[in-house]
């Protein structure tokens, strides 16, 4: 399994200087932890948080989760000394807020010099700068340790002067553009959060856009929205038998060097079937079998 095939359906927020909610992350089932350090703290918690977050990441706990620190960004006078201090974490990740272009991505990377290998860097898209520079900022996981987008919906309607609505109709555009340019660069991507913790039925709405727009997974600001979103997050039944009737359509003798074939009726291409072996992979990882 690449690091970009890791299930990451659902990454739960938590402020790092809430040293509850920590202990509870260890226990909760989300694939992702991300211990913020930056919207969610106030400015005179950001040095506890920092010393908490890494305290929480050495001390360990978290399992097959995944586990990222959100740094304060360069531009604010937290930035240096959070990155100074998360590099050698161990953290599986070092999530930066407010990416404008590729070269913030150079210049977080190079912070990063002294990490280890494994540490991956993810970027926030939250920036109305950044939709410009999609294309580049994804291509730069080519040459730097990029490895993964967070869409920040909070941040882009307040840059925009957008409402945040259900539909989210002003974000569209942005969200497929981030997912394309993601996908063009083998770089895995993150819806953003649901503001909605207590109503359950708009967070399920909205995870269910984000799958339909191609996200891997939803970030969470709340635990009740872990196993809504891991449901929706993990191929359904129907379609995985929609998988395996193609799969064993394709292999059928009749159907041996064909490129197209009727599958219940409807055209089934060899992209189909790449689809459908995908999905399997990924009900397999998810299961933890693959
Ligand atoms: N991670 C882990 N545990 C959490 C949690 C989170 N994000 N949010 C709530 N909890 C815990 C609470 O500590 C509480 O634990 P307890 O039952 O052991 O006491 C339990 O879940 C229920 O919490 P609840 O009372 O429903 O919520 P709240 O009013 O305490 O907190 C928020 C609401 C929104 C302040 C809180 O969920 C939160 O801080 N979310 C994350 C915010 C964040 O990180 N934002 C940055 C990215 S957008
Ligand atoms: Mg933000």
């Amino acid at each position: 399994m690449t690091q970009t095939d890791r299930p990451r359906r659902s990454a739960l927020y938590l402020p790092a200087s809430n040293a509850k909610a920590i202990a509870k992350a260890r226990t909760l089932p989300a694939d992702v932890v991300i211990l913020d350090l930056e919207d969610a703290v106030a400015p005179d918690m950001k040095a506890e948080a920092r010393a908490a977050a890494i305290a929480a990441v050495q001390e360990g706990g978290f399992g097959d989760r995944e586990v990222a620190i959100r740094v304060n960004g360069l531009d604010t006078s937290w930035g240096a000394a959070d990155l100074a201090a998360v590099a050698a974490s161990g953290a599986d990740a070092i999530l930066v807020p407010k990416v404008n272009t590729p070269e913030d991505i150079a210049l977080y990377n190079a912070e990063l010099g002294a990490a280890p290998a494994s540490t991956q860097l993810w970027a926030m898209i939250e920036t109305c700068a950044s939709v410009g520079q999609l294309p580049a900022i994804a291509a730069s996981a080519a040459t730097t340790r990029l490895s993964l987008f967070v869409m920040g919906t909070n941040d882009l309607a307040k840059e925009m002067r957008a409402r945040l609505t259900p539909e989210r109709t002003p974000f569209l555009p942005f969200l497929s553009m981030t997912v394309a340019a993601a996908r063009a660069n083998g770089v895995a991507v993150l819806d953003g959060v649901c503001n909605e913790f207590r109503d359950l039925a708009v967070f399920r709405a909205e995870a269910g856009q984000g799958l339909l727009f191609g996200f891997d997974g939803k970030t969470l600001i709340h635990p009740d929205q872990i196993a809504p979103c891991n449901e929706i997050f993990s191929p359904g039944e129907d379609e995985l038998r929609w998988a395996e009737t193609v799969i064993s359509a394709f292999t059928l003798p009749e159907n041996a060097g064909k490129g197209a074939i009727k599958v219940d009726g409807k055209m089934t291409e060899l992209l189909h079937l790449e689809q459908a072996k995908r999905l399997v992979a990924v009900a397999k990882r998810i299961a933890g079998q693959g």
